[in-house]
């Protein structure tokens, strides 16, 4: 008989993971990124590089780099981030993480107690919502339009918690690029932002996780780097711009907390050889391969939208994403995506139900995300319209033959 460790788990666990059985064959969900346009041989040269130059450092739990991570990657990051985001930190205020993942685990870890209460968009990032559940913390979502968060109604949402005596201990937001509406927060509101936060007196927590993934290659000041009394936490990630298997992200935060999160970083330091060859591999490759990524993915953006178009017609509404690998649609309100997740799973597609992906799961329940960065662009024609057939025949819509533009 096999020892039963349901006596033993602790209360308040989640419920067991599945294994894995495989991706679907139409795979619209996961931050998975294009399987072609990962650098293979330059990575083969950089690990051959760095491990002949360097790779007795291994020995080392910190690559004699200290415990925030490989130095010449943070190097790179300085650089680079006060290039794209104007932020004028130093290596000495990034710290390595598996993953921008950990990256809110860590900041978490720090700031968040059962009860503690977080302002974070109306549509948010599931791995964000699913954190606060799991840790008992409320989170408020602020209404959103198209440049991101509303001002207006983040200010009204803060009165009312001011009056109720409640202080959130910080304002999540993904203001380029935000996930799931693809949308990018101007810098006229991101000062704004920032404003409430300082009249408010709360930290904002700033995810970049797309940020380098405009199509246009364009993007408004970090809001780090518009802050100037340091309230700002900033997280981003090589997941989206190369590949999310390397696990590798980024803090960058003043001294006084990215210490507290550095001291709660229990796991020995995050993998070295990823951080070795990503130090080697961006200083010469890096903008390259985004610039070449952005191209990639906004084709396929461009197929993910015409298909919609094409199948769904205006049954769909989507506003095209201005980067991103992903776009969420809103279907009528008969349309219950989370039915509809589970029987087009049954049929190998996978999407994003939106309850998953809303604060408040009532408003989410016609709505879906679909990722578009992992399959080819055939793949996404052929799998929309498959989704297509499958919810015309569940829900009756989109109606076939009436409003399909063709
Ligand atoms: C907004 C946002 N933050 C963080 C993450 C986590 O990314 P990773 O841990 O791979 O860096 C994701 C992944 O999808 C995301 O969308």
């Amino acid at each position: 008989m096999a020892f039963d460790y349901s006596t033993v788990f602790r209360p308040g666990l989640p419920p067991a993971a599945a294994r894995w059985s495989g991706f679907p064959k139409y795979n619209f969900v996961g931050g998975h990124n294009d399987g072609a346009a990962v650098p293979v041989q330059d990575f083969i040269d950089a690990a051959a590089a760095v491990l002949n130059r360097e790779g007795s450092t291994l020995a080392t739990h910190s690559l004699e780099s200290g415990s925030q991570g490989y130095l010449p990657l943070r190097e790179f990051l300085a650089e680079y981030l006060n290039k794209s985001t104007g932020m004028t930190d130093t290596a000495d205020d990034i710290l390595l993480v598996s993953g921008s993942l950990q990256a809110l685990d860590l900041v978490n870890d720090v700031l968040l107690s059962d009860g503690d209460t977080v302002v974070l968009e109306e549509a948010a990032y599931q791995g964000a919502i699913q954190r606060f559940n799991r840790l008992g913390v409320r989170g408020i979502g602020a209404p959103l339009d198209d440049g991101g968060i509303r001002m207006d109604t983040l200010s009204n949402i803060l009165d009312d918690l001011k009056k109720d005596g409640i202080k959130p201990k910080y304002l999540y937001a993904v203001p380029t690029v935000q996930n799931p509406t693809g949308t990018v927060m101007s810098e006229e509101r991101r000062l704004e932002f920032l404003n409430l936060a300082r009249k408010f007196d709360v930290p904002i927590f700033e995810d970049d996780c797309y940020a380098d993934l405009t199509f246009d290659g364009s993007r408004p000041r970090a809001i780090r780097a518009l802050d100037d009394d340091g309230r700002v936490i900033f997280c981003g990630t090589f997941s989206k711009t190369i590949a999310p298997a390397l696990r590798v992200g980024y803090l960058v935060a003043e001294w006084d907390i990215l210490s507290r999160m550095l001291a709660v970083k229990r796991d020995g330091g995050s993998g070295a050889l990823e951080q070795m060859v990503l130090g080697e591999y961006c200083p010469d490759h890096f903008e390259d391969h985004v610039t070449k990524l952005r191209g990639v993915l906004k084709g396929k953006c461009d197929a993910m939208m015409e298909t919609l178009a094409a199948e769904f017609g205006t049954t769909a509404e989507v506003e095209a994403p201005v980067g991103g690998i992903f776009v969420w649609v809103t279907l009528p309100d008969s349309v219950d995506t989370m039915k509809l997740f589970e029987i087009a799973s049954a049929e190998g597609v996978a999407i994003n139900p939106g309850a998953e992906w809303v604060v408040d799961p009532a408003t989410g329940t016609h709505k879906m995300r679909l990722c578009f960065g992992n399959p080819t662009v055939e793949e996404i024609r052929e799998g929309v319209t498959k989704l297509a057939e499958i919810c015309h025949r569940e829900f009756g819509v989109p109606e076939r033959g009436s409003n399909i533009e063709r």
